[in-house]
């Protein structure tokens, strides 16, 4: 079955339960506790499908996650700041409810008139959440007719509002932050122009070894930046500076088994000739990167080069950015720190898709979708739905 799209589904007049990724960053909290969103850009992405569904009669509901409170209310958590801010963004009041279940919230979803929203506080201060658990499932179920889903950020987790209720609802479907998603992602993985390159940046290589095998059978180049570089010079052999944070073991690990690939597939793998103090990319590098991008077509980007939240060591992520920016080629950034990295350095707009995913974007980049994506393309089995 294919993936319906909110469009096709049943909304006028309707509960709508709208499964969010509003798992923003916060400000710490100011002298009366109170904390602010300091990266929105989880909620203005979400804001087409919102004002869609509000536009065509809907009675908004909106879940999400924020943090981990290991299934403990805890007020650090709350949704506050982020129902606060969807409210300045679409200029119309915003409740946010004390809870995601119960018989009072869902008295509350049967007051709502067409076009309201309604923020319900974090499903995580449940842990039936992440047990996925179908009774819990079946409470949420009663706050809503139609269910919706747009958090591309968590799609990968198999949770009760990502998983178990889109299985129980028969009217489900997804937003358009999803669908831009899986258009570009599916765009790198079946048909990318070549030469396609990948630019790997951040700290640990072992939690991406996955996704860049997956990636190696479709690349023509990769170049290494960040603290990984490390732990591929290392598996080459070349030496560290002491004064340099080592490589973990399982990081050399997982580069040398890349190396391999990459090798095996003559796919050339470029590394770091100079450093600046060990933090950032040097100017040779950087240099031989922007000659090594110019011809590129399609360019998938995970992880900053350097230790870019320092202006000092922001040169060699910032002036990559930049390169690719004035670029023809399609581009494409999954994570973060990287898609932090480009919007400050100003170049936000130049790229074609900037991924609200970050393990979300590497799992589907490795095997081509994600649980909370394919449970809405499987047939409703209203019989079993704890089957699935
Ligand atoms: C994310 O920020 O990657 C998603 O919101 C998922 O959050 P989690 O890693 O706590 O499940």
């Amino acid at each position: 079955m294919r993936l319906k799209s909110i469009r096709e589904l049943p909304i006028r007049g309707k509960r709508v339960f709208l499964r969010l990724d509003f798992n923003v960053p916060l400000s710490p909290p100011d002298a009366e506790g109170h904390r602010t969103v300091s990266d929105d850009t989880r909620i203005r992405e979400a804001i087409p499908t919102i004002q869609y569904a509000r536009e065509q009669g809907a009675k908004v509901i909106i879940a999400s996650h924020l943090g981990r409170p290991k299934g403990r209310r805890n007020e650090e958590f709350t949704l506050l700041p982020a129902a606060h801010r969807l409210s300045e963004i679409l200029g119309t009041d915003v409740t946010l409810v004390d809870d995601c279940i119960g018989e009072g919230i869902e008295l509350k979803t049967r007051q709502l008139q067409n076009g309201d929203v309604m923020v319900l506080e974090n499903l995580r201060f449940h842990p039936e959440e992440e047990a996925n658990d179908l009774k819990f499932a079946q409470s949420l179920a009663k706050l809503c007719d139609v269910y919706v889903t747009d958090a591309f950020g968590t799609a990968h987790r198999e949770h009760a509002s990502t998983h178990r209720l889109p299985s129980i609802m028969p009217d489900r479907g997804a937003g358009f932050l999803i669908e831009k998603e899986v258009k570009y992602f599916n765009q790198i993985l079946q048909n990318p122009a070549a030469p396609f390159h990948l630019i790997l940046g951040g700290a640990k290589v072992s939690d991406k070894i996955k996704t860049i095998e997956a990636l190696l059978k479709g690349v023509q180049g990769v170049l290494v930046g960040g603290a990984m570089a490390y732990a591929f010079m290392k598996a080459k052999g070349d030496p560290i500076p002491s004064e340099w944070k080592q490589p973990a073991p399982e990081d050399v690990e997982a580069a040398k088994s890349i190396l391999s690939e990459a090798e095996k597939k003559h796919i050339p793998l470029l590394l770091p000739e100079d450093t600046n103090s060990g933090f950032d990319i040097g100017p040779k590098t950087i240099q031989k990167y922007k000659n090594f991008l110019a011809g590129a077509k399609t360019v998938f980007w995970n992880g900053p080069l350097g230790w870019f939240e320092k202006p000092e060591y922001s040169k060699g992520t910032f002036e990559i950015a930049e390169a690719l920016a004035q670029s023809t080629a399609i581009k494409v950034v999954g994570g973060g720190d990287t898609v932090s990295a480009i919007t400050q350095a100003g170049h936000a707009s130049k790229f074609d898709h900037l991924s609200t995913g970050g393990g979300a974007a590497l799992e589907y980049l490795e095997t081509g979708s994600l649980p909370g994506i394919e449970v809405l393309k499987a047939p409703y089995r209203a019989s079993s739905p704890d089957l699935l």
